[in-house]
């Protein structure tokens, strides 16, 4: 039987799990599923944002769903105390996800939701490789009275496996890559797109492939959208390039996202935006992000095709009908924009 893994998290996190959970029981019924305390909710129970046996309970799973973690009750800046983050770090390590797919495709009913002019996001439909399990996010971190220190560490094992999966990633779409890095600056940059030159020249020399400064990347993601296809990029990077692009959907509340990469184990399926700490409890969180995620969950986790492209199908229509949530510019609640998807199945 299939088995769906469940972090709701904090802030928004619950509000947006029960109705993905009522659309996962749609789409594969008789699902079995089981929910973890995960971030803050698991850091107030047991004093850790992720237990060894949440881990357990996730690892045994078929795929995990994940909803948001983090808000102002856990802000610390003391290096000793527990932060809901190092959970979901810890999991995405654990798990071996070192791919995190992001992709950006603004509908047309959304364009005039986006701060960008229509004639510029036209036509976009692209995707962000992130890094997830190495760079700065993972090297050693040092803290003492004066000093502080992150460590930005790579090897080129983790460059070319994630090199891999965006070239494979361009022959299914429009066969180009965009690498991002700051080879001008960074030791990594250089490591980086010497990594990705050789595994094309090896192996992927019939994809287009250019590199991009990050800072001019997060200029032309706003001025030249539709020109990327798939954006391949490091950790960090691809945070906050990923953040920025949310912008040319509408919304933060639209992206979805999968970190796979261990053949052997679950994919982790989250929404990239966060818990959402300033309008939770308001029933203002848009789900959508996170039900397109859940179609990210049946087609790569569950092998579920025509059921992800259903549920992608029910979101667009719902837009096309007029749905707009608040972040979106108009009225609409969680449950009311729930209510729409599923009147599409
Ligand atoms: P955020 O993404 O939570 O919120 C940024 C802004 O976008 C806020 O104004 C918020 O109201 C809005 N927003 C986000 N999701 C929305 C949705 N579904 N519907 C409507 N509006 C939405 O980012 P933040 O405020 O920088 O971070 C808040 C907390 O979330 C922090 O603790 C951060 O660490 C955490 N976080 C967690 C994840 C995750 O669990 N994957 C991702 C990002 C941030
Ligand atoms: C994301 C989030 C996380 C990240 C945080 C909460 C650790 O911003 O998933 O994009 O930086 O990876
Ligand atoms: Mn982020």
């Amino acid at each position: 039987m299939t088995h769906i893994a469940l972090l709701p998290g904090d802030g928004i996190g619950p509000e947006i799990m029960a109705p993905a959970v009522q659309l996962l029981e749609h789409f594969v019924p008789g699902v079995s599923t089981e929910e973890h305390l995960f971030g803050g909710a698991s850091i107030d129970a047991h004093g850790t944002a992720l237990t060894d046996e949440v881990l357990a309970g996730c690892q045994q799973a078929d795929a995990v769903l994940l909803a948001a973690v983090g808000g102002p009750k856990w802000d610390t800046t003391n290096p000793d105390d527990p932060r809901p983050e190092q959970g979901l770090l810890g999991l995405r390590k654990a798990l071996g996800l070192f791919a995190n797919l992001r992709p950006v495709r603004p509908l047309p009913a959304l364009y005039d939701a986006s701060p960008l002019k229509r004639e510029r996001i036209e036509g976009t439909d692209l995707l962000v490789v992130r890094e997830l399990t190495g760079g700065i996010y993972f090297g050693e971190k040092t803290r003492t009275d004066t000093d502080a220190s992150d460590l930005c560490h790579y090897t080129t094992a983790e460059v070319d496996r994630i090199a891999r999966v965006a070239f494979e990633a361009a022959k299914l779409r429009r066969n180009k890559v965009s690498s991002v890095d700051k080879a001008n600056v960074m030791e990594t940059s250089r490591q980086w797109r010497q990594v990705v030159h050789a595994v094309h020249a090896a192996d992927f020399a019939g994809v287009e492939l250019e590199d991009v400064l990050v800072d001019n990347a997060a200029m032309q993601l706003v001025s030249r959208p539709s020109d990327f296809d798939v954006i391949v990029t490091e950790n960090l990077f691809g945070d906050i390039l990923s953040d920025e692009a949310a912008m040319i959907t509408g919304s933060i509340g639209m992206l979805p996202s999968a970190s796979l990469g261990n053949p052997d184990g679950p994919g982790l399926f989250e929404p990239v935006h966060g818990s959402a700490p300033d309008i939770a409890g308001t029933g203002a969180a848009n789900p959508l992000a996170m039900f397109l995620s859940l179609a990210m969950l049946l087609r790569h986790g569950l092998s579920l095709e025509a059921e992800a492209g259903a549920l992608e199908t029910a979101v667009d229509a719902a837009l096309d009908g007029g749905l707009r949530t608040k972040d979106l510019g108009g009225s609409a609640g969680t449950a009311e924009a729930t209510a729409a998807v599923l009147a599409h199945l």
